[in-house]
């Protein structure tokens, strides 16, 4: 039998099929006016819901679709909009105040990582009365009131992963929240990717790839997070002329959403490697957004590969003739002009080295001398 499991794996790339754990309980519904068809779930959860999601000019679309579908159902609800990219511990601290005072039964966020990421802190705080935004560092045993998640960007895959990434003022980084929050359900409507700027719609796009690399390479990936990750590349590999040509269709923009689900699933079932880890510092002190900081790192990491099978087939799914090939259609995506010293190299590769339990999952031996050649490839170039 083990034989037989050998040999169909082969058709994946050689894998071997190991012991693995895999953990998934948000419910994903997708497809157009996914919210609208489906309105009838929310009343489920109760009669006072709180939307956490950001301020645009124009419509909100997915935020219309939402208050829409709650009035229907004859839900209260109040509305957020103060959360900053990379959301502030101060500010979900303050954003829960408001839900608590007005007893909200779940949360719905709306948005890219920060919006979604924040519900899921509030929605911690607003569980936990007595909690302070400190404890969610701290205290890994808090649970949440129910999550709902409405991505409107195609990179974080918040939607599906546990974890809520916040700014640490106090020590001048951004750090995950300790319970494993994941939203009860996520849903997947490629029309509110439609408005995405450019710049975002790449940004987002490499942070969606990126997921997917580090947890493919990862030595917590699984035979079943490994072939998920595989979808993802050869999905990304039908993105990319139109990616070149600017041409965001919504055939295009479905496949950017799927891809950012799937860098959810398999991310939160290995967590990241060195490039997420090393671009907080890119974020926090160069103000790079963060899938552009991970994507300025991506291909300098792979380079640090001695065995270079897993490397070799990420290039053969994603399309790219060679590293270098993926390494400069990534360049092309970024367009990023960033001044960074040798000094603040220097600094940035010893804080980051000095963190250990960031290598932990890193396939192969690597310190301070693999970072500093991470860092210096990717921004003195
Ligand atoms: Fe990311």
């Amino acid at each position: 039998m083990r034989e037989i499991f050998c040999e169909k794996s082969k058709a994946f790339g050689d894998m071997a099929v190991e012991d693995f754990r895999f953990y998934m309980p948000t419910e994903i519904i997708y497809g157009k006016d996914c919210i609208r068809k489906n309105k009838d779930i929310f009343a489920r959860y109760g009669k006072k819901a709180f939307i956490i999601t950001y301020q645009i000019p124009g419509r909100h679309y997915a935020l219309d679709d939402v208050t829409g579908v709650l009035e229907e159902e004859g839900i209260e609800y109040s509305v957020c909009t103060e959360i900053e990219e990379n959301p502030s511990t101060e500010t979900v601290e303050r954003v829960a105040e408001i839900g608590r005072a007005k007893n909200i039964d779940f949360v719905v966020g709306i948005g890219g990582g920060s919006p979604i990421d924040a519900a899921k802190a509030v929605g911690v705080l607003i569980k936990n009365p007595s909690s302070k935004g400190m404890d969610l560092f701290q205290d890994a045993n808090l649970r949440s009131v129910p999550i709902f998640a409405v991505p409107t960007t195609a990179g974080t895959g918040a939607e599906v992963a546990h974890f809520s990434v916040l700014t640490r003022n106090d020590i001048h980084t951004k750090q995950a929240i300790s319970p494993r929050i994941f939203p009860a359900i996520a849903f997947l409507d490629a029309k509110y990717l439609m408005g995405m700027p450019e710049r975002i719609t790449r940004a987002t796009a490499i942070d969606a790839l990126c997921h997917c690399i580090e947890s493919y390479v990862s030595t917590a990936s699984s035979f079943l997070s490994r072939n998920i990750a595989e979808i993802g590349f050869r999905t990304f590999s039908e993105c990319v002329s139109n990616m070149r040509a600017g041409n965001y269709t919504y055939e295009i923009r479905e496949k950017q959403l799927l891809i950012s689900t799937i860098g959810g699933i398999v991310n939160t079932q290995t967590g990241s490697c060195l490039p997420h880890g090393m671009s907080y510092c890119l974020t926090h002190f160069k103000k790079i957004p963060h899938g552009l900081a991970c994507g300025l790192l991506i291909k300098e990491y792979l380079a640090i590969f001695k065995d270079k099978t897993k490397i070799n087939r990420i290039m053969d799914l994603t399309g790219f003739a060679s590293l270098d090939a993926f390494g400069s259609f990534i360049d092309d995506m970024l367009q990023l002009d960033i001044k960074v010293t040798e000094a603040e190299i220097e600094e940035y590769a010893t804080d980051f080295a000095a963190q250990k339990h960031r290598f932990k999952r890193h396939p192969e031996p690597a310190g301070k001398e693999e970072v500093l050649r991470i860092y210096r490839n990717s921004l003195l170039k």
